[in-house]
């Protein structure tokens, strides 16, 4: 077999990497993996025998390189920033015209937009791709947002699209957009991933604080809302979670675990971009300062005892059908606020960077293999198939119908929460903002009439053209 290419290779064999390149032996393809430590690699193949024929580690980076088909295809899976750009340098020197370079990492956009200018004119290629669903995607079918090169995109396709999640059959992967479109839409769908969950666990937060339910009892409801417009990935493994016993002190996990989450940075930067596009993203912005705060547990606690005599109301909410179908609604009419503020950041992206992203497309990648995969995706899809602008999807006439509806029951559980002093701020971003958004009068006007005052930045009248300053009295 010494004279055998590998279809494509992958470096980098943590858990992400190792398991995509598993993905494509299994589909049937030769691939090649590398590794800084060679062992790895070798580990790979070893410990997959029915794996094996299809997989060729390398001892080093110039074997990988030499056992590739040309034109070459290198998948980098390591971790994003300098280590992305310190493999790029070692293997640009050992490739052709024609080869192409894969960031398939969390990378943030800006650095892809870098990259793949830094390789133009040089014959080299660039892609950047968003992988989503974790290790058991790579391995079994991720959602794959695909950036960059168009022109090299039919290299790499056959292989996506065997590896890619299905969706009645559909593979979850397309080519987006030029450079950072792919990465961009992976750091969006992080952020949509952060509000989703947040939003799950403030209703989690309700359930526990506000109706005292036992763990065992929420995972049933959560069950329950999987069959209805909440059925998700997300909702499922929340009632996985919320069954387990731990084995050490038979209590339930949950409460066995500290309540400081961790973050890698995607969803920051998802709400970074938005700001920078001039789109508050609130929902998802509630989402990782929520994540921030929770991590000053000792700050928190000591809050606590400062404030443990104000006084907040008693809990209004009941663990009765309506009272539930209450939460239900709530959620879901956040969810769709939250998903609104996320298309609207790509939206604007791709004005911005003329990407001509194709949303409706990018709900359909996202109907599997990912995180927030949903058959929710698919009613966004499908709002974005019609044809019609959807100027937002709070504007689409398949969703304005259902946030109608939906708003009261999102109100009501905003304001009883806050009434009974449980924090619930990505669900009152999503109220606030549906507010705001569909208020025709706002109150910029102030806004602007003190910023004239204060420093003549000048404003725009009703009854003319035109930018104004006016003579505001000294203060
Ligand atoms: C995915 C996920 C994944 C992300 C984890 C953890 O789409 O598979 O978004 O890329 O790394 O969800 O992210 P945090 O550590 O930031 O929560």
């Amino acid at each position: 077999m010494a004279d055998a290419k590998a279809d494509i290779g992958v470096i980098g064999m943590g858990t992400m990497g190792a398991n995509l390149a598993l993905n494509i032996a299994e589909k049937g393809f030769k691939v090649a993996v590398q590794n800084r430590t060679a062992e790895k690699a070798f580990a790979v193949k070893d410990d997959n025998p029915e794996l094996a024929d299809n997989i060729f580690p390398a001892e080093s980076l110039e074997d990988f390189v030499k056992s590739l088909k040309t034109p070459r295809v290198a998948i980098f899976m390591v971790p994003a920033g300098k280590p992305v750009d310190d493999e790029m340098e070692k293997i640009r020197p050992l490739l052709e015209e024609g080869d192409v370079m894969v960031d398939a990492g969390n990378a943030d956009f800006n650095d892809t937009v870098r990259r793949s200018q830094a390789v133009e004119g040089t014959g080299l290629k660039f892609i950047g791709m968003g992988v989503s669903g974790g290790e058991l995607g790579a391995r079994h079918g991720p959602s794959i947002m695909v950036g960059g090169a168009k022109d090299s995109y039919p290299l790499i396709e056959p292989v996506l699209t065997k590896i890619a999640a299905k969706y009645k059959d559909e593979p979850c992967v397309a080519w987006l957009g030029p450079d950072g479109a792919g990465h961009f839409v992976k750091t969006i769908h992080n952020g949509i991933e952060y509000a989703d969950m947040q939003m799950i666990a403030e209703i989690y937060g309700i359930m526990r604080d506000g109706l005292k339910l036992e763990p065992s009892k929420m995972a049933e409801i959560f069950r329950d809302w999987n069959t209805r417009e909440l059925a998700s990935y997300l909702i499922e493994i929340t009632a996985v979670n919320l069954d387990e016993i731990d084995p050490k002190t038979d209590k339930p996990m949950v409460e066995v675990i500290v309540d400081e989450a961790g973050q890698k940075g995607t969803g920051r930067w998802a709400v970074i971009e938005a700001e920078k596009l001039g789109v508050g993203a609130t929902t998802l912005e509630a989402a990782v300062a929520a994540r921030g705060l929770s991590s000053r547990r000792a700050e928190r606690a000591d809050a606590a005892k400062l404030y443990d005599k104000v006084e907040a109301g008693q809990p209004q909410f009941f663990a009765d059908e309506p009272g539930l179908s209450e939460l239900e609604s709530a959620l879901v009419t956040a969810k769709i606020i939250a998903y609104a503020q996320g298309y609207a950041a790509m939206a604007a992206a791709s004005d911005e960077n003329s990407w001509n992203l194709p949303l409706g497309t990018i709900a359909e990648i996202w109907r599997a293999g990912c995180i927030i995969r949903s058959h929710f995706l698919d009613d966004i899809a499908k709002a974005y198939d019609k044809g019609h602008t959807v100027v937002n999807i709070l504007q689409s006439p398949d969703f304005v119908g259902r946030v109608a509806k939906g708003q009261s029951a999102l109100r009501r559980v905003v304001a009883k929460a806050s009434l009974a002093g449980i924090p619930v701020p990505a669900l009152s971003a999503a109220l606030a903002y549906f507010d705001d958004y569909r208020r025709e009068r706002g109150t910029a006007n102030l806004i602007q009439a003190q910023r004239d005052l204060f420093g003549a930045h000048t404003f725009h009248r009703f009854d003319t053209d035109g930018a104004v300053h006016h003579k505001w009295p000294a203060v």
